[in-house]
């Protein structure tokens, strides 16, 4: 089926023409963001691909739909950037990757953590600079932290083990009790209070809901122990920036990891080092020497793209075959 994918790069380009090797669907790559803008350059394609960045709202698809889209594949597990609702309207199935490796994600989230604590990033500049001072670089044991993990689905269960790995104790919060962990020495599901109150580090793994929306802000951050590390690699809206950026300043936080951010649409993915970035509160966050911005890089393994390509064209050849579509997302209630 010919299908056009959008906002693609060339890490997209290697893994989906090695997936397609077979050429049973025509793939046209595009460099564009999915907007209101763009979304004429689908017309005649009857399948879609796009990426998180991408903008699909009631507009966005209301074109697809008019252009000859039939189904939108999504290479990504998240779904918070589509109006599903506006999709089922038209009927446009929307079909997604629900796990491609949350080892990618996990082990970033831990690789934050690294960094922040042991100051590798300030490290490698400065003897690059030729200072091989330590001071102002000591860190701490993560054996024995405790390590709160928000989010206990396939990312927060692989983080919560890596974090178990290091000699950590893992309390770990979610809406629904996980079994997965039950019974690994060292974790504990807790209510979100009791994470709060006794995490050294928090890691965020929860979707982007109504509910998660700004779940971390100025009242939560009041209830967590000074110094915690807060490390997102969830969605950035997770976290109320202008908070984070307050509780730096008084070093209630003690260091940031963050791989995504609320308004990264239009500038993560893109290389903006001719221009002069507009948002200053991302200019802001850049300027502490304990926050680590990483730009939504969390889920780029080769593991990760191969499997995104192999389960994204498995949804479109399911469409095509009009079998069932197991990666279906639907809106709630
Ligand atoms: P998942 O669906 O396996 O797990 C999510 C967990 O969060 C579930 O256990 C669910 O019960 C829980 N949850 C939902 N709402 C909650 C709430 N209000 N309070 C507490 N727990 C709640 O999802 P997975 O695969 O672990 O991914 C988690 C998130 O990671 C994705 O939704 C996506 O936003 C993000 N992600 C980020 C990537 C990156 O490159 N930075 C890549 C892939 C995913």
């Amino acid at each position: 089926m010919r299908m056009v994918m959008f906002d693609s790069r060339r890490y997209d380009r290697e893994a989906f023409d090695a997936a397609n090797a077979s050429g049973r669907h025509e793939i046209t790559y595009l460099e564009p963001r999915l907007t209101p803008e763009t979304a004429a350059l689908a017309g005649g394609y009857p399948a879609v691909c796009s990426f998180v960045s991408d903008r699909v709202d009631d507009r966005v698809l209301e074109e697809l739909h008019a252009g000859g889209t039939r189904v939108l594949l999504l290479r990504s597990a998240g779904f918070n950037h589509v109006d599903l609702r506006a999709a089922a309207r038209l009927a446009v199935p929307v079909l997604r990757v629900p796990e491609y490796s949350p080892y990618a994600v996990a082990e970033h989230a831990v690789a934050l953590v690294l960094a922040l604590n042991r100051h590798i990033h300030r490290a490698h500049a400065r003897v690059r600079e030729g200072n091989f001072s330590l001071d102002g670089l000591a860190g701490f044991d993560l054996h024995g932290k405790t390590a709160g993990v928000i989010g206990l689905g396939r990312i927060g269960q692989a983080a919560a083990r890596i974090f178990l790995g290091f000699g950590c104790r893992v309390l770990g919060y979610d809406l629904v009790p996980h079994t997965g962990l039950a019974g690994a020495p060292g974790f504990r599901q807790a209510g979100l209070h009791e994470v709060y109150a006794e995490s050294d580090i928090i890691s965020l793994h929860v979707p982007l809901t109504p509910s998660t929306r700004h779940m971390i802000d100025d009242a939560a951050i009041s209830r967590m122990k000074p110094g915690v590390y807060i490390i997102n690699t969830g969605r950035g809206a997770l976290i109320d920036s202008m908070a984070l950026i307050r509780a730096l300043k008084t070093r209630r936080i003690g260091a940031a990891g963050l791989d995504v951010y609320e308004e990264e649409e239009g500038v993560f993915f893109e290389d903006l080092s001719n221009t002069v970035l507009q948002d200053d509160v991302l200019a802001r966050l850049l300027t502490f020497p304990n926050v680590i911005v990483t730009a939504h890089q969390a889920f780029l393994t080769r593991e990760a793209l191969h499997n995104i390509a192999s389960v994204t064209l498995d949804n479109l050849t399911a469409f095509e075959e009009q079998r069932p579509l197991v990666n279906a997302v639907r809106p709630s209630g």
